[in-house]
């Protein structure tokens, strides 16, 4: 067994049981012979209720720095709370102050504080009940993929961080310098997406998938956006035909949903709250209905329509050939009130390596994104292109002929048909948590401009 100072002593404790909690005071209010504390160990979003009592022995200048944010520990036996059904308190005057916390200056004060404030202060916002449920609801996430691609028998794979290429082709790469000067004799650069590595490894172990930092050079300053983010990438060799991805990308988001609402419900109900949302209808949604899917010309055509009735106004006119905007995706999931897959966008508007197809006559790529209400585009996957010339021509176009020879060798030598999808974890966490900006969903966000601590 492990330690008794490392075992988790809230959670699982039972009236009746002597236990030894160590926290932060998150308030604390004093009364001649009594101080009650709520106290928080970070690891449940309901602090414990600590009445101290019999304090007469005890001296009143230690009393008094019970304040909030100072770190204690106390031993006592855990009672039923007289009025609230399940919950626990502790009466006991067996405490130790471990660190002081000067009140009139500790910035986190017993009320709600506004996201701009605590954005100012992320050393300390995980201490915040917002931040530790979001934090705890993101660590379960993380652990549902894992454990639902390895059920599915997906091996992981450490794709590297440092890369001698922009997968996205989209010139949003940061360049690595050791002193200011080259260090590879290449140019390098932190790693936009695992990808190219991922395609290496699935044409050898089938299944494969990465987690990892992920970083771009994203000028654009919006709610969906960091400078650095993770991303949980998958590839899948043998694959012919869109759908078995689509099905895979469903099943992952549904099942870690399902997986959250059942082992965070107070963190859910919690975050809810905060964040002034109807307690989980969207994410019921996701896990009880299925995902939409239809094609960029139908959305095209959707969101036309939409435009035609006056039913929407767009700042940027739908129109076939065009990326959907932000605003697109909102409308398409906010109006179909579910998540949803657009596929088949048209190659111009994709990266390189996407597999040419055909929908309504147009020249498009086997490909998809999945929207989310309330957050936008969560995934993005395609089939990778496997017919050389075809990928040859696009590469010798874009002048990369020579650098990705390696790209087209993966075809030459056996390469089976393949594909796979990324997955922005912070959007789904934003999604899981009803955050409406995704910078307030880890303490510490990069974006331009900004990478403090
Ligand atoms: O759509 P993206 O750019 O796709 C790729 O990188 C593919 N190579 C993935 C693959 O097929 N293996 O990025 C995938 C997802 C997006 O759908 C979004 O959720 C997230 O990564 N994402 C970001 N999240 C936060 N901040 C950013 N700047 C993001 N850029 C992409
Ligand atoms: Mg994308």
């Amino acid at each position: 067994t492990l330690p008794k100072t490392i075992r988790c002593t809230v959670e699982s404790s039972r009236v009746g049981d002597q236990i030894l909690v160590q926290g932060w005071v998150t308030s604390s209010r004093r009364q001649k012979k009594w101080v009650f504390i709520n106290l928080s160990d970070g690891t449940t979003s309901a602090p414990l209720q600590i009445i101290l009592d019999g304090l007469e022995g005890i001296k009143p200048e230690l009393v008094k720095k019970l304040t909030t944010g100072c770190s204690i520990q106390v031993q006592g036996q855990v009672q039923a709370h007289p009025v609230l059904q399940g919950q626990i308190e502790i009466h006991t005057n067996n405490f130790t102050l471990i660190k002081e916390c000067p009140g009139e200056t500790y910035p986190l004060q017993k009320k709600v504080h506004g996201t701009e404030f605590l954005r100012e202060h992320g050393h300390l916002r995980a201490r915040t009940s917002g931040m530790g449920a979001a934090l705890r609801v993101r660590s379960v996430a993380e652990a549902a993929l894992h454990g639902l691609l390895s059920d599915q028998r997906f091996t992981q794979i450490h794709t590297p961080v440092l890369t001698s290429h922009d997968c996205e082709g989209g010139g949003e790469v940061f360049e690595v310098k050791a002193n200011g000067k080259e260090f590879f004799k290449t140019p390098a650069f932190l790693t936009v997406s695992g990808q190219l590595h991922l395609e290496m490894a699935a044409n050898a172990i089938s299944r494969v998938y990465t987690f990892g930092p992920t970083f771009r050079a994203e000028p654009s300053v919006t709610g969906r956006h960091l400078a650095e983010f993770w991303m949980l990438e998958a590839e899948v060799a043998f694959v012919r035909d869109l759908e078995p991805l689509l099905d895979l990308t469903e099943f992952l988001v549904s099942k870690t949903t399902e997986k959250v609402m059942q082992s965070c419900e107070d963190d859910i109900k919690l975050l809810a709250k905060l964040n002034d949302k109807l307690e989980d209808s969207a994410l019921n949604d996701v896990v009880s209905k299925p995902f939409a899917r239809l094609t960029y010309t139908q959305a095209i055509e959707l969101l036309q329509s939409e435009v035609a009735k006056g039913s929407a106004t767009f700042d940027f006119p739908p129109e076939w050939g065009k990326s959907l905007q932000s605003e697109h995706e909102q409308y398409l999931a906010n109006m179909l009130n579910q998540p949803v897959f657009v596929t088949h966008y048209p190659k111009a508007i994709k990266p390189f390596y996407m597999k040419l197809d055909s929908c309504s006559g147009h020249q498009t790529v086997a490909c998809f994104d999945l929207l989310l209400p309330g957050v936008g585009e969560l995934a993005g996957g395609s089939l990778r292109e496997d017919d050389q010339s075809i990928l040859g021509k696009s590469l010798s176009d874009m002048g990369l002929g020579e650098s990705y020879q390696w790209y087209l060798d993966l075809r030459r030598f056996g390469g089976a048909p393949h594909g796979g999808f990324g997955l922005g974890v912070e959007r789904l966490i934003q999604f899981l948590t009803h955050t409406a900006h995704i910078r307030d969903t880890t303490p510490y966000p990069r974006f331009s401009g900004n990478c403090r601590y």
